[in-house]
């Protein structure tokens, strides 16, 4: 379906971020049909480029980050002739008469998305509110780090708010724009079979891996700054933990979903003081083999060569409410682990009695796994009679539902999704202000106690999954991680 026509605005049009997501994102959207004309995209940044530099320039990232099958030179031609470009100062006034020229009067939805560093928000905001570029149809478009302690993301609350109001606001955790994370969702309350069985009389425990092969990926600048805490748990690990553990909303309205999912942070239960160091595992990872190849450790990677961030955290929390009360939820990531490989698993209790004493095999609980990446997908795997007149032989097999094989689509990335819902106006996949603060809320004891305890950082080999403390962490408990490959 078609959105409205729109004026995208990228502030930070020469960087990373436009290069490898948004152009391609909008690219895959064009060919969708789903712009109506006109539909600009204007490119913002401080480099002097002409509008024709500046489509060189897309046309090269779309030649490396879509793939071949997908690059029709029609559609590239006239992709590139919606882009025009500006150089502007954010910190100064240098530039911003031109954008209010490009912007003309156009009636469009304006969407401003600010890939730039977060120090910039502020002054870009304030400059997008006196060069009077608002209209009734903006929005704003941030990405994290929204902050990098409680203090921080309050701070850019109100900067952000003092411009725009809530409705205008599109924070981005580009998980929850993953089509597996959006059929969570589905999962949970477009079947009557899961929500009866989904607390803690049922469910034994929940486990959370994102776990990635890739190292620092020439971000050292970024990451040794935020780490794996910073830069994984507090934004998409709590993100999928709301969406599994969150009451069903009224509706899909996104007030309706992201109060729901604010409750749930608002019930983690604290981690403090010595529960800290009893509940984490942190780790950096050394040396050691990835993509069939020897790879470097972190502190190699870092021209300083010393460095205390975590590329790993694991950690269990627990959830202070009615429904998840005594039920674990174990989180792990990291970088340079064995495989790439996300998934939600959701461990079932045992059956209370077994009738099967006799037979062969054993009952073991049922569990559901739900596959982010790759492969995306649901297993449910279920005990079975093993076919044949040998007897009563179990087996626990899968029921299993993959994605791609299921249905012969390409599975779009998660900013074709996210970008049309800022045209859209629709909110219910991004978060909201207090959303951020209450996850900072929770996150900010746990680093304040992390601090000045460099000691307690693990090393792994790459390619290995994780400290062995991690392994530690989920067995203390009697439990154990799920095998992700
Ligand atoms: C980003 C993190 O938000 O997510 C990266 O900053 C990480 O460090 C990435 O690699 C993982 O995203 P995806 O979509 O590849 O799982």
């Amino acid at each position: 379906i078609p959105v409205a026509s729109c004026d995208f605005v990228i502030f930070g049009a020469t960087g990373d971020l436009a290069e490898r997501k948004l152009l391609p994102a909008l690219y895959h959207r064009q060919c969708a049909g789903q712009f109506s004309e006109p539909t600009r995209i204007i490119g913002a940044s401080r480099s002097d480029l002409t509008d024709e530099a500046f489509r060189d320039y897309a046309r090269e990232a779309l030649a490396e980050f879509v793939s071949e099958e997908e690059r029709d030179h029609g559609e590239i031609d006239r992709f590139l002739n919606r882009l025009s470009y500006v150089a502007i100062d954010a910190k100064s006034d240098g530039g911003w008469d031109k954008l209010r020229e490009a912007i003309g009067d156009s009636k469009a939805v304006r969407a401003f998305y600010l890939a730039v560093g977060p120090s910039l928000f502020g002054p870009i905001a304030e400059r997008i509110r006196d060069h009077e570029l608002l209209s009734n149809e903006t929005r704003i478009v941030v990405e994290k780090p929204l902050g990098r302690d409680l203090a921080s993301a309050i701070e850019l609350n109100k900067t952000l708010s003092s411009v725009f109001r809530e409705d205008q606001i599109f924070r981005i955790d580009h998980y929850l724009g993953k089509e597996t994370v959006q059929n969570l969702m589905v999962l949970r309350f477009g079947n009557a079979l899961y929500e009866p069985l989904w607390n803690s009389a049922h469910i034994d425990h929940v486990q959370i891996t994102v776990a990635e092969n890739v190292g620092l990926e020439s971000r050292a600048d970024y990451y040794d700054k935020s780490g794996a805490m910073r830069d994984m748990v507090q934004n998409h690990i709590l993100q999928l933990l709301c969406l599994v553990a969150m009451e069903p909303p009224s509706s899909l309205d996104a007030d309706a979903v992201r109060d729901e999912k604010l409750k749930v942070l608002r019930a983690l239960d604290p981690l403090t003081g010595e529960a800290v160091h009893r509940q984490t595992v942190r780790g950096q990872y050394r040396a050691g083999a990835a993509h069939g190849g020897a790879v470097k450790g972190y502190l190699e990677e870092l021209e300083s060569g010393q460095s205390d961030t975590e590329t790993f955290v694991a950690l269990k929390a627990e959830i202070g409410n009615w429904r998840w009360a005594g039920v674990p939820f174990y989180l792990r990531t990291g970088k340079r682990l064995a495989a790439r490989a996300s998934e939600i698993v959701v461990q079932f209790k045992p059956i209370p009695h077994s009738i099967f004493e006799e037979a062969e095999g054993q009952v073991i609980a049922n569990q559901l796994v739900i596959r982010l990446q790759p492969d995306e997908g649901v297993k449910q795997w279920m005990m079975v009679k093993d076919p044949g007149p040998g007897g009563m032989r179990l087996r626990h097999v899968p029921l299993d539902m993959y994605f791609a094989k299921a249905f012969d689509v390409r599975n779009p990335d998660a900013y074709e999704r996210l970008l049309t819902d800022v045209v859209r106006g629709n909110q219910t996949l991004f978060m909201r202000g207090d959303e951020v603060e209450a996850a900072w809320r929770w996150i900010d004891p746990i680093l304040h106690e992390w601090q000045g305890r460099p000691k307690d950082i693990a090393g792994y080999t790459s390619g290995s999954w994780g400290p062995s403390a991690s392994i530690g962490l989920i067995e203390r408990d009697g439990r154990s991680w799920h095998e992700s490959i």
